[in-house]
């Protein structure tokens, strides 16, 4: 199944419970749009595609929710929605792009309360499955710069998990070893919820790639030792001016890919580029509960002392000038990134 669908034989939401993968493949399913607010939240999914998504069929289901009995009223009702769906998690701009683009696309829409209803599920539905679409395309472009007996190194979760389905990075490293490339990859954990660890290895499993874990601060050492060959990584937020918003550890990572000449890509569907924000320093970085970094609730115990504080951001901001291109469904971008993301990104919108 894909990671996030909507199921027309019940009216009802569904998607994977990624929090508890890889021990456990349990579908979760939702009658509620507050519910899937929550689920974003708590991370039952995660990975900003398949967060917008999320957010887009949620708005589905306050369609279906409302008693409202005419298009005026049920408008007011899923601003509304949409407002409190946009709080769920603020980094990734995937969630409020989706909301936006389904209260826009349905704006004019003839007729009475129900018209709309199948509107707002008929354009979330299309995000959907425009998202696989674009991350094929953008997997075939990405996939062009990775040679035959490259070691790939990778943070997060960027696959098919991350995703409505197939992937941003993972996608771009799938595609490459279904060309018939002989690649490795190197798994950052991705402390502290373990992406990599957790959902990244069960996906490469799955499609046969080789791969080794390695912990997150091991990666400078194989990065210096000419032992990697190439960096990918998602984006949950990219600025006009090229600086990527990325899971914890992404910066460290570029700045070592940086020091030792190795190539550094973003894989970032243009619905991840924030053209309204001109630099990183304006993304909003979600800071999540510190029990993440003291507990390893993961693991089931506790690690710190007693009454130890944590810091846990979730996200930081890798420089432009640390970047050495992004993929995007349009081709790659390379700098200077503040015009040519621009246009890459009225491609799709022209
Ligand atoms: O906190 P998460 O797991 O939602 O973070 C996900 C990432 O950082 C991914 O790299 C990002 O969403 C881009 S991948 C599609």
């Amino acid at each position: 199944m894909r990671t996030v669908e909507w199921n027309y034989a019940t009216s009802q939401f569904q998607m994977i419970d990624q929090r508890l993968l890889p021990g456990e493949f349990k579908v979760a399913v939702f009658d509620d749009y507050q519910e899937v607010a929550q689920a974003i939240t708590d991370m039952v999914v995660r990975g900003a595609p398949a967060i917008g998504a999320a957010a887009a069929f949620g708005l589905a289901l306050a369609a279906q929710q409302s008693a409202a009995k005419d298009a005026a009223n049920l408008r007011a009702d899923l601003i509304a929605a949409s407002d409190y769906l946009k709080e769920a998690r603020p980094t990734a701009v995937n969630l409020a792009w989706a909301l936006d683009r389904i209260l826009g696309a349905t704006a004019d829409i003839q007729g009475g309360a129900d018209d709309l209803r199948e509107a707002v599920l008929a354009e979330a539905q299309k995000i959907a499955d425009e998202d696989v679409e674009i991350n094929k395309r953008m997997a075939a472009h990405g996939a062009a710069l990775i040679d035959d007996g490259d070691t790939v190194i990778h943070h997060c979760n960027t696959g098919a998990l991350a995703t409505v389905d197939w992937g941003t990075a993972l996608g771009v490293i799938r595609m490459a070893h279904e060309q018939g490339k002989n690649i490795h990859v190197l798994v950052d954990e991705t402390r502290p919820r373990l992406q990599g660890a957790r959902l990244t290895a069960w996906e490469l499993t799955q499609y046969g790639v080789p791969f080794d874990i390695i912990s997150d601060n091991a990666a400078g050492s194989f990065l210096s030792s000419d032992q990697v060959q190439k960096a990918f990584v998602g984006s949950d937020r990219t600025a006009a001016n090229g600086d990527v918003a990325n899971k914890i550890g992404t910066y460290m990572l570029a700045l070592a890919a940086h020091d030792n000449d190795v190539p550094f890509y973003a894989v970032v569907p243009t619905s991840t580029i924030d053209l309204s924000l001109a630099s990183g320093e304006m993304i909003p970085i979600e800071e999540r509960d510190p029990a993440e970094v003291l507990d390893l609730t993961l693991l089931g115990r506790q690690v710190s002392p007693k009454g130890a504080s944590a810091r846990n951001p979730a996200f930081d901001i890798t420089p432009n000038r640390l970047v050495t291109g992004i993929v995007t469904e349009n081709g790659v971008v390379y700098p200077p990134y503040t015009d040519n993301l621009r246009k890459a990104v009225n491609v799709t919108t022209s």
